[in-house]
């Protein structure tokens, strides 16, 4: 049985998931594929990894790449959807550590194979819960709904306006190309960064309770709460909060212009929301930095790291008459600064989870 599901670009939208703000991701063309036969015990192989064979899902978890097969299964054994064992084989288009939810795309995927391999057929609702519970409650990393989203609802040549206090999702059209430059700093998520954030935001919102009793997410408060959150928080955790606001009223702006064809306001928004990243969540690195300020200098519409951040991938969106000339010099800019050349390349808004194989049948 196998399926197969894509990492994503998030346009704008970052760290507002676990605040019950917006997110509008980008479903990638580079995917993970999953392959699983029934077998009597659970071995994992990887093209990027070596294979590891008689995994016991109950035993403590290897601190590895197999936590999150690990984590699917025990979360598809508690739906009773889990085959009693399987040979699992993982391949990968993705780079991995590089910002654009590899992680999701392996988790969704294996869910799906592995349940089907199973007789049962979750729907996409299910997959996304089973990917996010073996995320956040197996493996540990506190991370939001947006990737486990996007990779299963992700619809060729659309972004996903995605809602996530209320769930609400809505499509808008996405035709072009967009740009992705690595930055060649990977960052392993287990590390704690966005742990810590999500820590910092919990804070704010207990903070911001004290006035507004009831409040469910700080994405509820908008720009004109601003004062009274500045007044009110200790320093570090005002930015958090600034942040996580002001990215809310621009996410929505941003899908609005892009359902506009409006790209020069749309650009404007993300280089906005790299500053912010930058000064207020703190979550840059001078590599990306250097990327967006030399991406708006060669006439891109825009540009803003991607991601959870402390390394990985910036978004690039270049007009389209312009592009090869503009990621040339992004690229030789890049070289000059930091001595050696990024990875870049680009893709169209792709398909979300599916099954593969020979007598690919209707999900
Ligand atoms: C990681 C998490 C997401 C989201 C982003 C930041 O990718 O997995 O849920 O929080 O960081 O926007």
């Amino acid at each position: 049985m196998s399926a197969s599901a894509p990492g994503r670009v998030n346009l704008i939208g970052e760290h507002t998931d676990y605040n019950g703000g917006p997110v509008l991701p980008v479903a990638l063309e580079r995917r993970t594929a999953i392959t699983a036969a029934l077998a009597d015990n659970w071995s994992f192989a990887s093209s990027l990894e070596e294979t590891v064979t008689g995994v016991e899902i109950e035993a403590p978890l290897r601190r590895d790449w197999t936590d999150y097969l690990v984590g699917v299964v025990r979360e598809l054994r508690a739906l009773g959807a889990a085959p009693p064992g399987a040979s699992v084989a993982v391949a990968t288009t993705l780079p991995v550590g590089a910002g654009l939810s590899s992680s999701a795309a392996l988790t969704v995927a294996s869910a799906k194979a592995l349940s089907l391999l199973a007789g049962r057929r979750l729907d996409l609702a299910q997959l996304v819960e089973v990917a996010f519970r073996a995320e956040y409650h197996q493996v540990g990393v506190r991370c939001g709904r947006m990737d486990q989203t996007i990779a299963a609802h992700g619809a060729r040549g659309t972004a996903l306006l995605f809602e996530t206090a209320t769930g609400g999702m809505h499509r808008v059209p996405f035709p072009g190309r967009l740009w992705v430059v690595e930055t060649g700093i990977s960052h392993r998520l287990t590390g704690g960064e966005l742990n810590e954030r999500r820590r910092e935001c919990e804070e704010a919102l207990a903070y911001c309770r004290e006035w507004r009793p009831g409040l469910s997410h700080l994405a509820q408060l908008s720009p004109g709460d601003l004062p009274e959150v500045e007044r009110r928080l200790p320093p570090p955790l005002a930015a958090r909060a600034r942040h996580v606001i002001t990215e809310t009223a621009r996410t929505r702006a941003a899908a609005g212009a892009l359902a506009d064809g409006n790209l020069q306001l749309l650009g404007a928004l993300l280089v906005e929301g790299h500053e912010s990243l930058r000064l207020d969540y703190r979550s840059t690195v001078p590599e990306a930095d250097h990327i967006v300020g030399t991406a708006v200098q060669r006439g891109a519409y825009g540009a803003r790291l991607t991601g959870a951040g402390w390394g990985g991938a910036v978004v690039v969106l270049p007009p389209q008459q312009q592009e090869a000339r503009i990621m040339a010099e992004i690229g030789q800019d890049f070289e000059q600064a930091f001595g050696r050349p990024p990875q870049m390349w680009s893709t169209r808004a792709a398909g979300g989870v599916r099954r593969e194989g020979l007598s690919r049948q209707p999900v």
